[in-house]
């Protein structure tokens, strides 16, 4: 059985922002995406510090290179002793497989190794339009997923509504790490396939990543509690 988490996408631009919001989890130690945005405005140092607290960390930098680059900046980055990152399924089989390599470090251990499937950003249209894949979401999905799955990785990025077919093409085992969630209550800001944290569990998400439905809550931690009791029962 796969654990299964609320990770906190912590969208912020300075590691000030950042420490200011964790600093109001008193009895928590949620687990923490760090993406992009983030880790280009603060670098290593909010990576260190969010560990020296005693968070878990997912480092959402998504990796698509060639795959001898890629191998080399996952060395890089296994120093740094986060939970979980990431690469694109679309660089290949051969570059998920360099990554895995990579990121294991002399000792054998890694962090978890996941892959984006189809950004829940690019639509059907674009895809077939823009891209030239001749095929359907779906399909692009399930097939990145199998990709990654030969590859060694341990699951992937997906809509939570695609949770679901993602587990019965590549087993239960196969984790499912899913933004996209929102309270019943509340507005979808920019997102649009999105659902609750208890759908998320029933159709099969491991990990979920909520962002501004806590980060933008009145009361942080009371959202951040609503979305563990929704999604772990507890
Ligand atoms: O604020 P919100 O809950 O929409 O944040 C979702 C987080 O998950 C953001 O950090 C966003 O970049 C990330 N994400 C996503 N959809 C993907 C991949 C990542 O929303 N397909």
């Amino acid at each position: 059985m796969n654990a299964k988490d609320v990770i906190i996408a912590c969208d912020f631009s300075s590691k000030e922002a950042t420490l200011e919001f964790l600093d109001k989890f008193k009895e928590e130690k949620p687990f923490v995406k760090i993406g992009m945005e983030l880790y280009y405005a603060a670098g290593n140092d909010i990576v260190k510090e969010i560990k020296r607290r005693g968070h878990k960390i997912f480092l959402d930098l998504k990796l698509h290179d060639i795959p001898n680059t890629v191998k080399k900046a996952m060395r890089v980055l296994s120093e740094l002793d986060v939970d979980m990152t990431n690469v694109h399924a679309a660089g290949t089989i051969e570059m998920m497989r360099a990554a895995i390599e990579g990121l294991t470090r002399p000792d054998g251990t890694r962090p978890l190794l996941i892959a984006v499937t189809q950004l829940t950003s690019t639509s059907e249209e674009a895809m077939r339009n823009q891209l030239l894949i001749d095929a359907t979401i779906g399909d692009t999905i399930i097939k990145y997923a199998q990709n990654a799955k030969e590859a060694g990785l341990d699951g992937v990025v997906c809509s939570p509504l695609e949770a679901g077919i993602v587990k019965d093409a590549c087993g239960n085992e196969f984790m499912t790490v899913t933004p996209g969630i929102r309270f019943a209550d509340s507005g979808k800001d920019d997102q649009v396939r999105i659902t609750t944290p208890e759908r998320a569990r029933e159709i099969g998400s491991d990990y979920i990543v909520v962002g501004r439905p806590i980060t933008a809550a009145e009361d942080p931690v009371e959202a951040y509690r609503k979305c563990v009791k929704g999604f772990l029962g507890k």
